[in-house]
This record gives C-alpha cells, structure tokens and sequence, in this order.
C-alpha cells in the first residue's frame, strides 16, 4: 500500500494515509471529526480545507503526494446545544436493577442527529446532578439520517454505532466526575432518539428506514444489558429505550409525548419538534395523531448556502428597523454563516420590506455581509420546508376533525423551537397565522421524557402505552398531501 504523509497544521499532527483516499476520509481516519454535510457527495462545499492557500472540499480530493493541510473551523464544534426543558412533577420510583450498588446513579441520554445529550440523575432521589453535551460524530458521515443510513448500507453501521456509544461513554464519565462519582455507579440508562439514531445505536439495519416500507425493524421498547452494547456503565446496568411509532416517528417524539403527558392533557395541543424532519402531534387524553414531514435540512443549515447550526458566529435574528434590516451575531462576532432562525427572521423581514414577494421571488440575492448571504435557491429551499410543515398541521387537523381555532396550545421541542421567534414562524407560514399567540417552546422535551422514565420506572411504561395509543398518519400515502403541500409553497401575504 502507497502512502502519503498528510500534515493537518492546526492540529500539529501527521498522519500516513492511503493514497487514492479523499481528504475527508483521511479527516475522519484520523478523529478530526469533520463536518460532511453532504455525506463526502461533492454536494454542500461545507467540508472545505485549505491545500497550498486554496480552498478545497476535502470530499473531492484524492491524495497523491504529501499535503499540509488546514482544516476550517467554520462554527464553535459546541455550537449551542439545547439541554433544557419544561418538565412536570414526576415521583421518584426508579426500578434499580442493582440493588447492591450503595449509591447508584440514573442516565437519561437524548441521542439527536445533530447533538447528543446526556443527564445525569441521582439514583437516591431522581434530582438532575449534571448535564453533558456534544455535537453527534456521525454528522462525518452526512448530516442526516438518510445519508448515515446509506452510509451504513454501503460500509456497515460499525463505524456509526460505535462513534456513538463512545461519545455517550464520554458524556457519562465527564458528568460523573465532574460529581465526584464514577459511571460505573450509572444503573439505569434511558435513552431516546429518532428511529435512525436508535437503530444505529443498536446496530441494527437501517435499510428499512429508508427503503421502502420506510418502517423500524424494532419498534417495541428495548430493554437489556447496558454493556450489550458498549456502555461502560455498571456491569448489571439497565439500558432502556422507549418504542419508535414509525420510520420517522421515534422514540425522541415519545419521549416529548411522556413530558408533556399527552394522555392526560385537556386541552388539544399541537407538539411541534423540527429538525431534518418535522414531527408533530396532536391530540388530548381523547386521543392522539402523529406525522412526521420531511422538512429537510434547512433550519438546520444544510442546503443553504451559508447555513450553519447556531454557534459563535451565526446570524441568528433579523429585524427592521425603520425599513432597513438589522441583524444579531451569536458571539457578537463577524457573521460567517446563517442559521435556523435567523434564516426564519430574515425571510420574514424580506417579506415586510418588499425585498422577497408571497411567491417567494427576491429582488436580489440579500448580503449581511460579503460573503454571507440568502439567494433565491435558499428561500427555495426554506419554502419546501416550510410547506411541509405547514401541509402537516393541516392534515393532522383535518385527520383528527378539528380546526386550527381548536388548537389550545403549540408546544415547540427541540432546538429549532426554542431558538425561533414564533411571530417570524406565522409570518413565513411554517406554523399557520392562527397559532400565533398560543405557541410556547418547551425546550429539549425529548431529553425531559427521558428523564422522566429514568427516574419512574412506571412512566416508561407509560411511554410503551402512550406510543402505542398514537395513530400514525402516513402522509405520504395521504391523498391530499401533494395539494396542500403545494397551496403552502406560497408565503403568506404581509
Ligand atoms: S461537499 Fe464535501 S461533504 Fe459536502
């Protein structure tokens, strides 16, 4: 085998690598955990390094000979990462499957494509002790579950699920020490995580999920031995994972459905959690619909040209002032890229000013700064993803014989909900203009339902039965999707 001495500069390190490589296989080699977006595909240009003062995606270079290399950091690795959340009073009424353990510890993990986080509960009394976080290194392997997916189809999940739980690992341990205590004292782990997440983790095949019947080979709750795969917990540890309802419907939306208790809610609600995709439940103790819509990547800055996760250096709010648009950088730094809800603002503002019309034509490609910008294919893209969201709530509605003025209250999961002005939500149409006034976020409610099962072993019950009530709608197989759809293309008229 021929090999080539790669010098990545601002890591001080040197690496031999196979030459005919690409750079970004080299990259993930040797633990750099870079961005892929695009899945190393030559689509997104966001795996750029610099070669001899030249910029160059790393997924389209093939090395031939010796190269110093500099990676580009085009967002703080952490990026901001929701870990909090509305929750509700839960008893404490753990079942610990070790009882020998003199002070045991609880895990709640939250597994998102985008970023992991980990809790840590006192097993003697359910308090929260600590909270860990990280961005997910699977994103090396593409930004969402499709092209992880095919990556695992081609490649086997290997690398996947093990990147993963060696992340958890180091969640684990860095919340238990940072508490004076050790992970090996962890007896019970609950995990959550879309269907995706959940079978790599697992490692079970994922090609289901994404040919057809686009369906979870497990759909039931998992139980087993926490070491059975891999965590480095206490040797007779528990892990739990709550069910997944559907391919796009995991166990992430179960665990938001256990936080805000949707079987004894009197009021109709509408949970709203937008990430690639948007998952969305309505419904009461009466009885709940689940969908899920492809919403794609863009509020979480895929597909846009300068998107990027929210971190140091994000747009991340736009407003007007006297006409004019002014805007906010996380950091207070210089603006490198756009992210979910400055994306949201912004196309808003566009609308107000005149500057973008309701069919979402621009005047002119619109500049924050010289070289971060929206163009035409960006409201493109924020239109397709707007409008199956929209198209979603509006089939839920229709699905379950309620209106929108039904709707009591909207809960917004997730990082995207928590981030973004729901006034710029209506205005763009992703949410629909009746809403307003009623929607609330409630933070990383997947992580609070994980919590709550760690901590009340009858509430993960609660969960299998709660997943098992929901009727999924399938909204690809709905008849009047592909209309809706369509209506919602358009902006709303300001
Ligand atoms: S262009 Fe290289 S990962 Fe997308």
């Amino acid at each position: 085998m021929e090999t080539c001495r790669i010098k990545f500069v601002n890591q001080n390190r040197i690496v031999e690598a196979e030459k005919g490589k690409t750079l970004l296989e080299v990259e993930i080699e040797a633990g750099l955990v870079p961005d892929a977006p695009c899945g190393g595909n030559g689509k997104c240009g966001k795996c750029g390094v610099l070669v001899g003062g030249r910029e160059v995606p790393a997924c389209r270079l093939l090395v031939q000979e010796d190269l110093e290399v500099e990676t580009l950091q085009r967002e703080a690795a952490g990026g901001q990462i929701l870990i909090s959340g509305a929750g509700r009073p839960v008893e404490f009424k753990p079942e610990l499957v070790c009882p020998e353990v003199d002070r045991p510890l609880l895990a709640a993990v939250d597994l998102g494509s985008t970023s992991i986080v980990a809790y840590l509960l006192d097993g003697e009394n359910g308090k929260l002790l600590g909270v860990r976080s990280m961005l997910n290194p699977q994103r090396q392997y593409g930004a969402d579950v499709v092209m992880r997916s095919s990556y695992a189809m081609e490649n086997g999940a290997g690398a996947l699920s093990s990147c993963v739980r060696e992340a958890v690992n180091t969640l684990l341990r860095e919340a238990a020490s940072a508490n004076g205590r050790s992970r090996e004292e962890i007896v019970r782990v609950v995990m959550v995580g879309n269907a995706c997440m959940h079978h790599l983790f697992l490692e079970i095949p994922t090609d289901t999920l994404v040919l057809a019947p686009y369906e979870p080979r497990v759909k039931e709750a998992v139980v087993m031995e926490a070491a059975g795969c891999g965590l480095k917990v206490h040797p007779m540890a528990g892990l739990f994972w709550l069910p997944n309802i559907g391919g796009f419907v995991g166990a992430d939306t179960v665990g938001c459905m256990l936080a805000s208790g949707f079987d004894r809610l009197d009021r109709l609600t509408l949970l709203v959690d937008i990430g690639t995709n948007g998952e969305m439940v309505l419904g009461d103790r009466r009885g709940m619909t689940v969908c899920s819509t492809a919403a794609g990547p863009a509020f979480e800055g895929a597909r846009i040209t300068c998107g990027m996760r929210g971190g140091e250096g994000a747009v991340d709010r736009v407003w007007t002032e006297g006409g004019t648009l002014k805007h906010h950088v996380i950091g207070d730094a210089e603006p490198v890229g756009i992210c979910g809800s400055g994306l949201l603002d912004a196309a808003a503002c566009l609308l107000e000013t005149g500057y973008m019309d309701s069919s979402g034509k621009l005047s002119e490609t619109w500049h924050f700064a010289p070289k971060v910008f929206l163009n035409q294919k960006d409201m493109r893209e924020l239109q397709l993803a707007k409008a199956a969201v929209a198209a979603g709530i509006r089939l839920l509605c229709r699905h379950r014989g309620v209106s929108l003025e039904d709707i009591e209250e909207v809960q917004l999961a997730g990082a995207f909900g928590n981030y973004l002005n729901p006034k710029s939500a209506c205005a763009v149409g992703l949410l629909p203009g009746e809403l307003e006034g009623r929607i609330r976020s409630v933070g990383n409610a997947a992580g609070i339902g994980a919590q709550i099962a760690a901590v009340n072993a009858d509430e993960f019950e609660r969960g299998k039965r709660l997943a098992g009530q929901a009727e999924f709608l399938e909204l690809a197989m709905d008849p009047e999707f592909q209309e809706v759809y369509v209506d919602e293309l358009e902006f709303p008229d300001i």
